[in-house]
């Protein structure tokens, strides 16, 4: 890394002096990315899976992008003593499972290893807290930025001991991870203890799906192109459809996920949060308060559940034993450690509006599973069919035109048209094309950085546009808490679906019902 003086052109990887802050170019990208200089990070749970499987991770590939403040630390506490050969060998090891062996350039991973620090120590506790204060975090002018890496039920004395030894500061923010809470309730419940501690804007909730590469572009493509905003409504759009899949079963999570099912875990966040960026209106900027505000109306403007609407518009399901990739899997209640009597769905699909000017009358579809036959994240916009048919019955036949957003295993946009089949034939065939754009193969030099690479560079650039705002997650659980209270009051049943199937045949109905079917 060099240092460049304000006018001599920049190279990749250059720094350049700029003011109060640095900002980094990123390989070819132009982007200037500015933020405080001298920061600190302290992740509590720094011994944990989150911290192995996604934050030492993601830290590495953002100091090999050269996108980390040069004197930032990485100071990592948990109960866990310091292994004998040191932390950062065991942050490698767990690096190196993890990526499966994929190329580590040792330069930058010396460099990244000088950052890391560990403190085994009890961050409830007020005293070992002071200790870590005195001898780590002693200088005040340093942005210092705590990630809560563990379960939410420590979240309040964790701020606390912070609070009460002095490291809640204006140049400190707080990253949170979900489950936040189980219903509107007990999430108002964890955040009145933040906020009796942090202002709004120095707390950062996040959803990882918004991190995804993908998930941005979905502003971009929506809003930086003139093409589709005039589509893009209730007189141009038949439906929409979101679908989370996974192939992983609850396995090792088991505990955890009995007690959120796909509903809590998946729905109330993610998909929610996909759902807000293709129905929001253009937001007037992309600063936070912009695009949150953006956000929030939708979630207010999704139709509250009835009874009625819970039996008729949802399907809950649970896996039961069958293969996955090629192999036998036990059903959900088999898992190790499983209740054999739970009733925690595993999968759950949901047909929904938004009412509002734009979208009344467009269905939303929403599918989330886990031991699914397929892992894929994607979402569907089906436009309408043109309104005079020229082409004879096979074009009714065919599908309209439907915009697909892949987010995941391989992100890209694909655009169906309909296409005459080259030929002479009278008949004129037609066949459905796609216009397609892979991320891969459109930017060829370019690696999809993780999600938690941009949601960490946003933290500590203190840009919270990626995260979600108190108003948000509330209105996100009042929404969920009615299909949560439906199926308690007709105490509606899981249905059972094999492992490596598309979930119970009712889901299928549920769709076709109106005369359409799911992607897949
Ligand atoms: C998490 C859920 O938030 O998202 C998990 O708790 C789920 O159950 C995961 O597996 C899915 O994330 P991704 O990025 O793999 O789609």
């Amino acid at each position: 890394m060099r240092e460049m003086s304000k006018n001599s052109a920049s190279e990749p990887g250059d720094v350049i002096q700029h003011g109060k802050g640095v900002a980094y170019t990123m390989g070819r990208l132009t982007r200037k990315m500015e933020f405080g200089m001298i920061c600190d990070l302290l992740i509590i749970g720094g011994d944990g899976d989150l911290a192995f499987r996604k934050l030492y991770p993601a830290l590495y590939h953002l100091d090999l992008d050269t996108c980390l403040p040069s004197c930032l630390r990485v100071v990592s506490v948990s109960r866990t003593p310091t292994p004998p050969g040191g932390f950062a060998q065991r942050v490698r090891e767990r690096f190196d499972a993890f990526t499966k062996g994929k190329e580590v350039d040792e330069e930058v991973w010396k460099r990244f290893a000088k950052r890391l620090i560990h403190m085994p120590l009890n961050a409830t506790n007020e005293a070992e807290l002071a200790k870590l204060r005195n001898e780590v975090f002693t200088d005040t002018k340093r942005d210092l930025i705590v990630y809560l890496a563990t379960p939410p039920a420590i979240f309040a004395p964790i701020c606390q001991s912070l609070w009460a030894v002095g490291l809640v500061r204006d140049n400190m923010r707080i990253v949170i991870e979900k489950p936040l809470g189980h219903d509107r309730e007990s999430f108002l419940q964890i955040n009145e203890n933040l906020k009796a501690l942090f202002k709004e804007e120095q707390i950062y909730r996040i959803d990882h799906y918004l991190g995804k590469e993908t998930v941005q572009n979905l502003l971009t493509m929506r809003f930086a192109n003139a093409l589709f905003e005039p589509l893009w409504n209730t007189h141009y759009i038949d439906h929409v459809q979101i679908t989370a899949a996974e192939t992983v079963g609850a396995e090792g999570r088991w505990q955890f996920y009995d007690e959120a099912g796909a509903l809590r875990d998946m729905v109330q966040n993610h998909l929610l949060q996909l759902l807000c960026l293709v129905a929001m209106e253009p937001p007037s900027s992309l600063s936070p308060s912009a695009v949150h505000d953006e956000k929030l109306k939708v979630l207010r403007s999704l139709v509250p559940m009835s009874r009625r609407d819970v039996e008729e518009n949802t399907v809950r399901g649970q896996y039961v034993a069958g293969t996955s990739g090629g192999q036998p899997v036990p059903g959900y209640t088999q898992e190790a450690g499983a209740k054999p009597q739970s009733s925690t769905e595993t999968f759950v699909a949901i047909k929904t509006e938004v009412r509002n000017w734009r979208w009344t009358g467009v269905p939303f579809y929403l599918r989330t599973g886990k031991r699914m036959q397929q892992r894929f994240s994607e979402i569907v916009v089906q436009f309408n069919e043109v309104p005079h048919v020229l082409f004879g019955e096979q074009m009714r036949a065919s599908s309209a035109n439907r915009l697909v957003i892949r987010l995941q295993p391989e992100e890209g946009i694909r655009l169906q048209l309909l296409n005459k089949v080259p030929g002479l034939d009278d008949a004129q065939p037609l066949e459905t094309v796609s216009l397609d754009l892979s991320l891969s193969d459109a930017f060829t030099n370019r690696r999809v950085p993780d999600a938690y690479e941009r949601l960490l560079l946003d933290v500590m650039r203190a840009n919270s546009t990626l995260f979600m705002r108190a108003d948000e997650v509330e209105a996100a659980w009042e929404w969920v808490d009615t299909i949560a209270a439906g199926w308690h009051s007709v105490k509606q049943r899981a249905l059972p679906y094999v492992a490596g199937s598309w979930g119970p045949s009712e889901s299928i109905a549920l769709i076709a019902r109106d005369g359409r079917n799911w992607q897949e």
